[in-house]
């Protein structure tokens, strides 16, 4: 039984909108009869109250702490699933068991090679350059190399081109950080799980035989699974907005990783390292909560607050206990990082500020402090995330390829000059 909201428009006319209800979580109005039959516009600049799609990939819900995919809680995920069983969750919306897994790990192993002559563009870049933007030009030029993938009507081509990103994310990643540092790149080796394969060409010298860390392995799977995917977040959305114009699948990525890299999205990452870093000493640590709190301050507590969760991020849990056993593993337990993040913590959730405006640490509070004592430099932070969110985003492309309902384009009020002409 249909249910709907009827709303005064003030202008003597009423609109009669139907109420919406997904599987769990709020419910929506259908505003698309207001400028349809009545030529008015709903306004939400951010989106904070706007629900862009129909989506079953991922639930969230702030106020409990609450993320899933495709229904699984993320802390059963975490423990239980490595990340190829996760993306292929996402992308395919069943966890795989034996022959399916064996048939996507195959995959991806047919795919995780660069063409040669996507390896000779990074030498058009200065090895300074941050590997975000690397990334950006490398997925978004992989539309020049796959011309057999054109016709993306088709699902086998919509699901190579999405293995064919999924695959190449790490060697891609990887790539933009041996380049960096002039060291040779090394080729993906198959005989590893994704998440040991990545940490071999990223640290891995081709002259010697490079042993992966299990520990570290098993982080660096962790950190992938709890990056994957998250609902409508900016970079995702900005996928689906560029996929719906029709842009291929290269294109559409190299959007998501242009809007992953920005600071108050997945490059938080690296900007937590630098805000301790610049806060220095514990001793500091209460002059910084003071500065977060003046709104004439632009100080943020990065790695703190979050769009959709007034509760503690599910996934910041996770990471900071993982960050506590890898510190240990590396008998960095005295880690400097670790010790001002923890207390960082503890200061901001006992502050009325925080309180009052539920801010609680996201998903970006520890993993730089993890990925430090990985080994990773901070410009690599966000590489790893783009790494991960891949899974997401190709699994998000997908299904708006599979719900087509046209191109994104939304309206404005316009607050500019009234007409006037020229006079001269
Ligand atoms: C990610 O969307 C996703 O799902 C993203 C993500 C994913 O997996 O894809 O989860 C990954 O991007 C995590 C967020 C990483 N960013 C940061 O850690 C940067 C620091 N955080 C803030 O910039 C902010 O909290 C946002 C951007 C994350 C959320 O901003 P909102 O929802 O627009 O909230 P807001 O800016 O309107 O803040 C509400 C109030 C404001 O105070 P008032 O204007 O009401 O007085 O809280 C304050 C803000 O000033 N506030 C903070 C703060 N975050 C919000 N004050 C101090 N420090 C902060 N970090």
């Amino acid at each position: 039984m249909s249910e709907y909201a009827e709303i005064d428009l003030g202008n003597g006319s009423r609109s009669k909108l139907q109420i919406l209800h997904g599987t769990e979580g709020p419910s929506a109005i259908d505003v698309r009869p207001l400028y349809q039959s009545n030529g008015v516009l709903a306004y939400d600049p951010g989106f904070k109250s706007t629900a862009s799609c129909k989506s079953a990939i991922t639930y969230i819900d702030g106020e409990q702490g609450i993320l899933r995919y495709r229904g699984y809680p993320i802390e059963e995920l975490a423990k239980k699933c490595t990340f190829t069983e996760v993306a292929h969750l996402l992308m395919l919306g069943e966890l795989p068991y034996a022959q399916a897994l064996g048939d996507f790990t195959q995959t991806i192993h047919d795919h995780n090679v660069l063409h040669e002559q996507v390896l000779s563009f990074y030498n058009g870049f200065r090895r300074d350059a941050h590997p975000m933007a690397v990334m950006v030009g490398v997925v978004g030029a992989l539309s020049a190399f796959y011309q057999d993938l054109q016709d993306y009507s088709k699902s086998e081509h919509r699901h190579k081109a999405a293995i064919r990103l999924f695959a190449k994310m790490p060697t891609i990643a990887a790539a933009s950080y041996t380049y960096s540092i002039g060291r040779p790149q090394r080729y993906p080796d198959n005989r590893l799980d994704y998440s040991s394969n990545f940490l071999q060409m990223l640290f891995g010298r081709p002259n010697q035989a490079y042993e992966v860390d299990p520990v570290l392995a098993k982080a660096m799977d962790l950190l992938m699974i709890l990056h994957a995917d998250h609902e409508q977040n900016a970079s995702t959305s900005t996928v689906r907005m560029a996929a719906s114009s029709g842009a291929n699948p290269f294109a559409c990525i190299a959007s998501g990783i242009a809007t992953l890299w920005g600071p108050a999205h997945g490059g938080a990452n690296e900007a937590v390292l630098k805000m301790l870093e610049e806060i220095g000493t514990p001793a500091n640590i209460p002059l910084a909560i003071k500065r977060a709190k003046d709104r004439n301050d632009p100080f943020r507590l990065m790695g703190f607050g979050h769009r959709v969760y007034k509760n503690l991020d599910p996934r910041a849990a996770i990471i900071r206990d993982m960050t506590k056993a890898v510190l240990k593993h590396l008998n960095m337990e005295n880690d400097p990082f670790m010790a001002m993040a923890l207390e960082l913590e503890q200061a901001a959730l006992a502050d009325e500020y925080f309180i009052e405006k539920k801010l609680y640490p996201n998903v970006d509070f520890y993993s730089g402090v993890l990925l430090r004592a990985m080994g990773f430099p901070s410009r690599m932070f966000t590489a790893l995330f783009a790494v991960a969110r891949t899974s997401g985003w190709v699994s998000h492309w997908l299904e708006l390829k599979n719900n087509e309902h046209g191109i994104d384009r939304p309206r404005q009020i316009y607050v500019g000059s009234g007409l006037r002409h020229v006079d001269r």
